[in-house]
Protein backbone atom coordinates (compact mmCIF):
# COMPACT_ATOMS: atom_id res chain seq x y z
CA UNK A 1 0.00 0.00 0.00
CA UNK A 2 1.65 3.23 -0.96
CA UNK A 3 1.73 6.33 0.71
CA UNK A 4 2.03 9.73 -1.20
CA UNK A 5 3.58 12.84 -0.52
CA UNK A 6 0.69 14.86 0.94
CA UNK A 7 -0.83 11.30 2.74
CA UNK A 8 3.12 11.02 4.24
CA UNK A 9 2.91 14.59 5.78
CA UNK A 10 -0.10 14.73 7.33
CA UNK A 11 0.77 11.32 9.12
CA UNK A 12 4.39 12.69 10.30
CA UNK A 13 1.97 15.65 11.51
CA UNK A 14 -0.43 13.24 13.42
CA UNK A 15 2.17 11.57 14.80
CA UNK A 16 3.91 14.38 15.96
CA UNK A 17 1.04 15.87 17.94
CA UNK A 18 -0.04 12.53 19.24
CA UNK A 19 3.87 11.44 20.84
CA UNK A 20 5.72 13.48 19.45
CA UNK A 21 7.70 11.50 17.29
CA UNK A 22 9.64 13.13 14.57
CA UNK A 23 9.66 10.91 11.26
CA UNK A 24 12.55 12.09 9.32
CA UNK A 25 12.37 13.15 5.03
CA UNK A 26 11.63 10.16 3.11
CA UNK A 27 10.33 7.20 6.08
CA UNK A 28 7.26 6.10 4.11
CA UNK A 29 8.68 2.68 3.77
CA UNK A 30 9.11 2.90 7.45
CA UNK A 31 5.29 4.06 7.64
CA UNK A 32 4.16 1.42 5.21
CA UNK A 33 5.82 -1.36 6.96
CA UNK A 34 4.42 -0.90 9.87
CA UNK A 35 0.82 -0.04 9.29
CA UNK A 36 0.31 -2.74 6.58
CA UNK A 37 -1.55 -5.07 9.11
CA UNK A 38 -3.36 -2.56 11.08
CA UNK A 39 -5.32 -0.86 8.02
CA UNK A 40 -5.74 -4.66 6.79
CA UNK A 41 -7.16 -5.49 10.18
CA UNK A 42 -9.47 -2.91 10.38
CA UNK A 43 -10.17 -3.01 7.06
CA UNK A 44 -9.03 0.73 5.66
CA UNK A 45 -8.50 0.78 1.90
CA UNK A 46 -5.50 3.26 2.23
CA UNK A 47 -3.67 6.34 3.86
CA UNK A 48 -6.21 8.90 3.25
CA UNK A 49 -8.76 6.89 4.45
CA UNK A 50 -6.70 6.39 7.83
CA UNK A 51 -6.45 10.12 8.41
CA UNK A 52 -9.51 11.19 7.91
CA UNK A 53 -10.97 8.09 10.72
CA UNK A 54 -7.42 9.51 12.72
CA UNK A 55 -8.19 13.36 12.61
CA UNK A 56 -11.51 12.49 12.86
CA UNK A 57 -11.25 11.40 16.44
CA UNK A 58 -13.87 8.67 16.05
CA UNK A 59 -11.64 5.51 17.51
CA UNK A 60 -9.48 6.10 20.74
CA UNK A 61 -8.60 2.29 19.68
CA UNK A 62 -7.45 3.21 16.37
CA UNK A 63 -5.41 6.04 17.47
CA UNK A 64 -3.50 3.34 20.34
CA UNK A 65 -3.05 0.67 17.79
CA UNK A 66 -0.99 3.45 15.40
CA UNK A 67 0.89 4.73 18.05
CA UNK A 68 1.66 0.29 18.97
CA UNK A 69 2.88 0.42 15.18
CA UNK A 70 4.76 3.16 15.26
CA UNK A 71 6.68 3.52 18.14
CA UNK A 72 10.16 1.73 18.06
CA UNK A 73 9.91 -0.95 21.20
CA UNK A 74 13.75 -1.90 21.24
CA UNK A 75 14.78 -2.99 24.85
CA UNK A 76 16.83 -5.88 26.32
CA UNK A 77 18.10 -6.77 29.88
CA UNK A 78 20.57 -4.63 32.30
CA UNK A 79 21.12 -2.84 28.83
CA UNK A 80 24.28 -1.00 28.87
CA UNK A 81 25.15 -2.35 32.09
CA UNK A 82 26.47 0.64 34.09
CA UNK A 83 23.07 2.13 34.95
CA UNK A 84 22.45 -1.34 36.87
CA UNK A 85 26.28 -1.44 38.04
CA UNK A 86 25.39 1.36 39.78
CA UNK A 87 22.00 0.58 41.56
CA UNK A 88 23.90 -2.19 42.69
CA UNK A 89 27.19 -1.05 44.36
CA UNK A 90 26.48 2.32 44.95
CA UNK A 91 22.73 3.78 44.65
CA UNK A 92 21.50 1.11 47.14
CA UNK A 93 24.35 0.46 49.41
CA UNK A 94 24.12 3.87 50.13
CA UNK A 95 20.59 3.46 50.94
CA UNK A 96 20.92 0.94 52.97
CA UNK A 97 23.01 3.56 55.01
CA UNK A 98 20.84 6.31 54.82
CA UNK A 99 17.53 5.82 54.50
CA UNK A 100 16.98 1.77 55.50
CA UNK A 101 13.15 3.33 56.44
CA UNK A 102 11.69 4.47 53.39
CA UNK A 103 11.65 3.26 49.90
CA UNK A 104 13.44 4.98 46.72
CA UNK A 105 11.35 6.08 44.39
CA UNK A 106 12.37 5.03 40.82
CA UNK A 107 10.82 5.51 37.48
CA UNK A 108 11.26 3.89 34.54
CA UNK A 109 9.86 6.76 31.62
CA UNK A 110 9.69 4.48 28.86
CA UNK A 111 9.74 1.40 29.82
CA UNK A 112 8.76 -0.67 26.44
CA UNK A 113 8.40 -4.65 27.25
CA UNK A 114 9.55 -4.08 30.95
CA UNK A 115 13.35 -5.41 30.69
CA UNK A 116 14.50 -2.09 32.07
CA UNK A 117 11.84 -1.90 34.90
CA UNK A 118 12.36 -5.49 35.80
CA UNK A 119 16.34 -5.54 35.31
CA UNK A 120 16.23 -2.51 38.12
CA UNK A 121 13.50 -4.94 40.64
CA UNK A 122 16.32 -7.57 39.96
CA UNK A 123 19.16 -5.93 41.61
CA UNK A 124 17.16 -4.85 44.22
CA UNK A 125 15.96 -8.38 45.40
CA UNK A 126 19.47 -9.54 44.75
CA UNK A 127 20.87 -6.42 47.68
CA UNK A 128 18.04 -8.01 49.99
CA UNK A 129 18.64 -11.62 49.21
CA UNK A 130 22.17 -11.17 50.28
CA UNK A 131 21.49 -8.60 53.14
CA UNK A 132 20.57 -9.28 56.85
CA UNK A 133 16.58 -8.54 57.38
CA UNK A 134 17.43 -5.21 59.45
CA UNK A 135 19.08 -4.10 56.12
CA UNK A 136 16.42 -4.93 53.56
CA UNK A 137 15.72 -1.76 51.29
CA UNK A 138 12.29 -1.44 49.66
CA UNK A 139 11.39 0.70 46.57
CA UNK A 140 8.42 1.81 44.61
CA UNK A 141 8.99 1.14 41.28
CA UNK A 142 6.87 3.04 38.43
CA UNK A 143 7.36 2.20 35.00
CA UNK A 144 5.38 4.00 32.15
CA UNK A 145 5.00 3.80 28.20
CA UNK A 146 2.60 5.42 25.62
CA UNK A 147 2.40 2.37 23.92
CA UNK A 148 -0.39 -0.51 25.34
CA UNK A 149 0.48 -3.46 23.91
CA UNK A 150 4.09 -3.17 25.27
CA UNK A 151 2.09 -2.55 28.89
CA UNK A 152 0.57 -5.20 28.35
CA UNK A 153 3.14 -7.16 27.79
CA UNK A 154 5.56 -5.84 30.25
CA UNK A 155 2.66 -6.70 33.33
CA UNK A 156 2.48 -10.31 31.40
CA UNK A 157 6.09 -10.30 32.37
CA UNK A 158 6.32 -13.59 29.09
CA UNK A 159 9.13 -13.06 27.07
CA UNK A 160 10.27 -15.37 24.29
CA UNK A 161 13.42 -17.12 24.14
CA UNK A 162 15.44 -14.74 21.99
CA UNK A 163 14.33 -11.62 24.56
CA UNK A 164 15.32 -13.70 27.79
CA UNK A 165 18.82 -14.29 25.59
CA UNK A 166 19.41 -10.72 25.77
CA UNK A 167 21.21 -9.82 28.58
CA UNK A 168 20.48 -12.24 31.21
CA UNK A 169 22.59 -14.65 32.77
CA UNK A 170 21.32 -18.42 33.32
CA UNK A 171 21.09 -17.51 37.27
CA UNK A 172 18.71 -14.73 36.55
CA UNK A 173 16.09 -17.12 34.74
CA UNK A 174 16.79 -19.82 37.25
CA UNK A 175 15.62 -17.71 39.97
CA UNK A 176 13.53 -14.98 38.59
CA UNK A 177 11.61 -17.04 35.56
CA UNK A 178 8.98 -19.82 35.13
CA UNK A 179 9.52 -21.63 31.85
CA UNK A 180 6.49 -21.64 30.11
CA UNK A 181 5.27 -23.99 26.89
CA UNK A 182 6.71 -23.03 23.72
CA UNK A 183 10.08 -22.01 24.96
CA UNK A 184 8.58 -18.31 26.42
CA UNK A 185 9.41 -17.25 30.13
CA UNK A 186 7.25 -15.68 32.40
CA UNK A 187 8.68 -13.66 35.05
CA UNK A 188 7.78 -14.35 38.91
CA UNK A 189 4.90 -13.09 40.60
CA UNK A 190 7.13 -11.22 43.30
CA UNK A 191 9.10 -9.35 40.33
CA UNK A 192 5.91 -8.30 38.43
CA UNK A 193 4.15 -7.33 41.15
CA UNK A 194 7.11 -4.54 42.19
CA UNK A 195 6.34 -2.57 39.33
CA UNK A 196 3.71 -0.15 38.86
CA UNK A 197 2.95 0.34 35.08
CA UNK A 198 1.14 2.97 33.70
CA UNK A 199 0.31 4.29 30.13
CA UNK A 200 1.89 7.61 30.00
CA UNK A 201 2.61 10.02 27.08
CA UNK A 202 5.70 12.13 28.09
CA UNK A 203 4.07 14.71 26.39
CA UNK A 204 1.62 15.28 28.68
CA UNK A 205 1.61 16.63 32.57
CA UNK A 206 3.70 14.26 34.31
CA UNK A 207 3.83 15.80 37.36
CA UNK A 208 1.28 14.14 39.71
CA UNK A 209 3.44 11.56 39.54
CA UNK A 210 5.48 12.78 43.12
CA UNK A 211 9.45 13.09 43.12
CA UNK A 212 11.81 10.61 42.48
CA UNK A 213 15.38 9.42 43.88
CA UNK A 214 16.46 8.00 40.01
CA UNK A 215 14.91 8.29 37.16
CA UNK A 216 15.03 6.26 33.97
CA UNK A 217 14.39 8.17 30.80
CA UNK A 218 16.47 5.96 28.21
CA UNK A 219 16.45 5.76 24.26
CA UNK A 220 12.92 7.54 23.54
CA UNK A 221 14.19 11.15 23.76
CA UNK A 222 16.23 10.77 20.54
CA UNK A 223 12.52 10.40 18.47
CA UNK A 224 11.83 13.72 19.84
CA UNK A 225 12.10 17.28 18.77
CA UNK A 226 14.88 19.84 20.52
CA UNK A 227 12.03 21.52 21.71
CA UNK A 228 9.96 18.71 22.88
CA UNK A 229 13.26 17.25 24.54
CA UNK A 230 14.49 20.46 26.11
CA UNK A 231 10.56 20.73 27.51
CA UNK A 232 10.47 17.02 29.19
CA UNK A 233 13.81 17.32 30.04
CA UNK A 234 12.65 20.75 32.43
CA UNK A 235 9.79 18.58 33.69
CA UNK A 236 11.86 16.11 35.11
CA UNK A 237 14.34 18.31 36.73
CA UNK A 238 11.34 19.18 38.82
CA UNK A 239 10.40 15.62 40.02
CA UNK A 240 14.28 14.71 41.07
CA UNK A 241 14.53 14.84 44.67
CA UNK A 242 17.72 16.78 45.99
CA UNK A 243 20.80 14.94 44.33
CA UNK A 244 18.43 12.99 42.79
CA UNK A 245 19.76 11.20 39.48
CA UNK A 246 18.54 10.96 35.89
CA UNK A 247 20.30 8.43 33.70
CA UNK A 248 19.62 8.86 29.74
CA UNK A 249 20.45 5.81 27.31
CA UNK A 250 24.60 5.54 26.63
CA UNK A 251 24.87 7.63 23.71
CA UNK A 252 22.14 10.23 24.73
CA UNK A 253 22.68 14.19 25.86
CA UNK A 254 21.52 16.85 27.55
CA UNK A 255 22.46 18.76 24.75
CA UNK A 256 19.71 22.19 24.99
CA UNK A 257 19.07 21.39 28.24
CA UNK A 258 22.30 21.91 29.99
CA UNK A 259 20.78 24.74 32.13
CA UNK A 260 18.97 21.67 34.30
CA UNK A 261 21.47 19.39 34.52
CA UNK A 262 24.70 18.79 35.97
CA UNK A 263 27.13 15.65 34.55
CA UNK A 264 28.37 13.44 37.12
CA UNK A 265 29.98 10.06 36.90
CA UNK A 266 28.99 7.15 38.31
CA UNK A 267 32.23 5.21 37.97
CA UNK A 268 31.86 4.09 34.90
CA UNK A 269 28.50 5.71 32.82
CA UNK A 270 27.43 9.26 33.08
CA UNK A 271 24.30 10.27 34.56
CA UNK A 272 22.52 13.80 35.11
CA UNK A 273 22.03 15.32 38.17
CA UNK A 274 19.28 18.58 38.89
CA UNK A 275 21.38 21.72 38.96
C1 LIG B 1 13.56 2.25 22.29
S1 LIG B 1 12.37 2.01 23.57
C2 LIG B 1 13.40 2.26 25.00
C3 LIG B 1 13.08 1.28 26.10
C4 LIG B 1 13.99 1.37 27.34
N1 LIG B 1 13.89 2.67 27.98
C5 LIG B 1 15.42 1.05 26.99
O1 LIG B 1 16.26 1.97 26.96
O2 LIG B 1 15.73 -0.11 26.74
C6 LIG B 1 11.48 3.54 23.45
C7 LIG B 1 10.13 3.50 24.16
O3 LIG B 1 9.62 4.84 24.22
C8 LIG B 1 8.22 4.78 24.11
N2 LIG B 1 7.72 6.13 23.72
C9 LIG B 1 7.76 6.72 22.51
N3 LIG B 1 7.14 7.91 22.54
C10 LIG B 1 6.72 8.09 23.83
C11 LIG B 1 6.01 9.13 24.50
N4 LIG B 1 5.61 10.24 23.87
N5 LIG B 1 5.72 8.97 25.81
C12 LIG B 1 6.12 7.84 26.48
N6 LIG B 1 6.79 6.83 25.89
C13 LIG B 1 7.08 6.95 24.58
C14 LIG B 1 7.98 3.71 23.06
O4 LIG B 1 6.68 3.18 23.12
C15 LIG B 1 9.08 2.69 23.40
O5 LIG B 1 8.58 1.66 24.22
Amino acid sequence: MELNSGEYAKFREYLRMSCGIELGDNKQYLVTSRMRKLLISNKIDDFSELIKKLQASCSSTLKQEVLDAMTTNETSWFRDGYPYDFLEKQFFPQWQQDNLTKPARIWSAACSTGQEPYSISMILSEINRLAVPSRRVSANIIATDVSQSVLTAAKNGLFDQFSVMRGLTPDHLNRYFLAQENESWQINQDLRSSIDFRLLNLQNDFSNLGQFDLIFCRNVLIYFSAELKKDILCRIRRLLQPGGLLFLGSSESITGAEEFFELTSCHPGLAFRAK
